[in-house]
């Protein structure tokens, strides 16, 4: 990450926003002004204001209860359900028969679902639902390709005030069963298979895999994604989506659910090897959603809009999920891989649908990049208007490239800061509003008080380097680690009592623009993707070769950053490039294939400070190739460090 923050430290270029946008926002810079000044001097009748967008059943008694900090409760007695606002208030207006989901297979098969026709499908499998017995605050596991039925399960749990606990199709078994037993999860929802890159993803082996150690799971529902008959069904356990389908009445009201009843778990990673269960709750998350995706992507009710994310990430549920679909937009939702069959299947996808609203990742871009202008310059790519990019910084040259090649030097971009935590886009430019600069998300979003501080909390001077804290509560922020409420207290209450710390480093220039750096614990970001070094250790130290691992990032231009591993054998074992694969494809086993270690080192011993701390700093030097300026006399060991460099030759 080095290199991005040496070039975003020499970023000038600022790009106002164009005549189109100023003339026919959502947002203008006037209408900005008056928000954040609003926001500034009546928190909470600002947020009242804009809780007004969501359909309540019955209005609240109080805005926000802060009086247990840091547990908030927003919107407190507050009625609602986040499925009602996603399907039913349209079935009453013209967007009835709007498309909600324009979804693309791998394959290339294709199914569109208006309004109506989702509110149906979600009614029903709800019913199925409770056919099988789940009932309201029971956690339902969603580990299911991107197709339209992983929307249709999350709105049907959230109908019936059901948990989801959506896990990424990338996961392993092993990961599966963790979440499972953690989130104590009653149902399975899977499918079949899954389409990656022309291959197939065995989510029903996964799963069969899972269950031997998840004791609470009871029951298995599973959608037949490929026609593949060969999977094994457990009498008993096991039941067809469309046999649940079939004979269930369409006739399912939504509950009317508190405000802060839990809408879902959605575990990330932290800087210890166990995944936290990140807790959202209903009123205050769908606000947080909703509006982030109005504002940002100042969506129009003719907006074709499309998040190549994945429904297993935070970005999948607010942004391909919640947010798009509580304000009746068309979703195009694409199942597979970028460069299947082709480089150009997204340009492709955006041709086709005429899309006009694209949200991808950096990591994303930068793969464009390398293979080559040719691919999106073979489509017709004018329907674009805005673009969106999220997971990671995104430097400068990603930024220009994406301006330039797919944007036509015309969509203005959107770079959106915010966290698994954090619900819904905290940082952002509006893009009727706010100039950009390339490789900076700009300004926090009306109502959000971010700033960059130091140690002990005070604001740093413009251009120095901080830590990014968020001052203020806010609607969409998450509630607590489930079944782990002082973990939640320590991660991010403990530094600045009251005040969020959301572990990115960060500086804020001197035009108020943040610039954020990246992750200042021990976690990695891998293509986008949260991975914490000690997850990957202890899958590491799992190997019955292993007898110590260390784990780092290493700047990489693809994937941001590569997992770099330094393994001591146990006595008796030797090096070799063979245990070297073992030792990857043992850790893409336990964790699943995002975790998969891009390089190993043998070592006979790891640089360990005198309190016997591995020297991360160090690694991280070693593993990039760098000549450290560190102080190295706290070295238990000189020669260790010798040894390391000297294997670099
Ligand atoms: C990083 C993804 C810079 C950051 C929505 C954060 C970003 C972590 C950006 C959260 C961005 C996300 N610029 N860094 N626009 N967006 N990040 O929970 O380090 O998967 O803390 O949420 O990604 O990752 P998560």
């Amino acid at each position: 990450m080095s290199a991005n923050i040496t070039s975003v430290l020499k970023e000038s270029r600022v790009f106002p926003p164009s005549n189109e946008f100023v003339g026919h926002t959502l947002v203008n810079e006037a209408e900005r002004h008056r928000l954040c000044e609003w926001a500034a001097s009546d928190f909470e009748g600002f947020w009242a204001a804009q809780a007004e967008s969501l359909h309540w059943f019955y209005k609240w008694d109080k805005v926000l209860d802060w009086s247990n900090a840091p547990h908030a409760k927003w919107f407190t007695g507050g009625l609602i359900n986040a499925s009602y606002n996603c399907l039913d208030r349209h079935l009453t207006t013209a967007r009835k028969n709007k498309a909600a989901i324009i979804w693309e297979g791998e394959p290339g098969d294709t199914k569109t679902l208006t309004y109506q026709q989702l509110h149906h499908q979600v009614c029903k499998f709800a019913n199925g639902l409770k056919q099988l017995g789940i009932q309201k605050g029971d956690r339902v596991t969603i580990y299911m390709p991107m197709t339209p039925e992983a929307a249709i399960a999350m709105l049907a749990c959230a109908r019936i005030g059901a948990v989801h606990s959506v896990i990424f199709g990338g996961f392993s078994a092993e990961a599966v069963a963790d979440r499972n037993n953690d989130a104590k999860a009653k149902l399975v929802i899977t499918a079949d298979i899954g389409w990656r890159r022309g291959n197939v993803i065995p989510l029903k082996q996964n799963v069969d895999a899972a269950l031997e150690k998840s004791p609470t799971v009871e029951k298995v529902i599973v959608f037949n994604r490929a026609r593949n008959t060969g999977v094994h069904m457990k009498p008993g356990r096991d039941i067809w989506w469309h046999d649940l389908m079939s004979d269930v009445s369409a006739n399912c009201p939504a509950e009317h659910l508190d405000s802060e009843h839990p809408l879902f778990i959605l575990y990330t990673s932290g800087s210890t090897g166990k995944p936290k269960g990140v807790l959202h709750t209903t009123g205050g998350y769908m606000l947080g959603a909703s509006l982030t995706h109005k504002w940002v992507f100042d969506i129009k009710d003719d907006d074709v809009y499309w998040c190549t994310a994945d429904v297993g990430w935070v970005t999948g549920h607010s942004y391909i999920v919640y947010g798009p679909l509580a304000n009746g937009s068309t979703v195009v939702m694409y199942e597979g891989a970028p460069n299947h069959p082709k480089e150009d299947r997204f340009w492709d996808i955006v041709e086709k649908y005429r899309v006009t609203v694209l949200y991808t990742a950096p990591t994303a871009i930068r793969a464009f990049i390398k293979w080559g202008d040719e691919h999106p310059k073979k489509h017709d790519l004018s329907s674009l208007r805005l673009l969106g990019s999220v997971g990671e910084p995104i430097n400068p040259e990603a930024w220009m490239w994406y301006h330039e090649v797919i944007g036509g030097g015309r969509c203005p971009i959107v770079d959106t800061w915010w966290q698994t935590e954090t619900g819904a886009i905290m940082i952002a430019p509006l893009p009727g509003a706010v100039p950009t600069k390339p490789g900076s998300a700009t300004k926090p979003l009306p109502g959000i008080f971010a700033e960059v501080v130091d140690k002990e909390g005070k604001v740093v001077p413009a251009n120095s380097g901080g830590f990014l804290v968020v001052k203020k509560p806010w609607p969409s922020m998450m509630r607590t680690i489930y079944g782990d409420d002082q973990r939640f207290k320590d991660t991010y209450w403990s530094n600045y009592p009251g005040i969020y710390f959301t572990a990115d480093g960060a500086r804020q220039d001197e035009d108020g623009y943040i610039w954020v750096m990246g992750r200042v614990d021990d976690v990695l970001n891998v293509s986008g993707h949260r991975l914490s070094t000690m997850e990957v250790e202890s899958a590491l130290v799992n190997h019955p070769k292993v007898a110590e691992a260390a784990v780092v990032g290493r700047p990489d231009d693809l994937k941001g950053e590569a997992i770099c591993c330094f393994v001591t054998l146990k006595q008796g074992n030797a090096p070799s490039d063979s245990l070297k694969a073992d030792l990857k494809a043992h850790v893409a086993k336990e964790i699943g294939a995002l975790a998969r270690p891009d390089e190993i080192k043998f070592t006979d011993t790891l640089p360990k400070t005198r309190s016997g701390k591995i020297m991360r700093r160090l690694l991280r030097d070693i593993a990039a190739n760098r000549e450290g300026a560190q102080d190295t006399t706290t070295l238990e060991d000189y020669g260790v460090l010798a040894k390391l460099r000297a294997d670099e030759e």
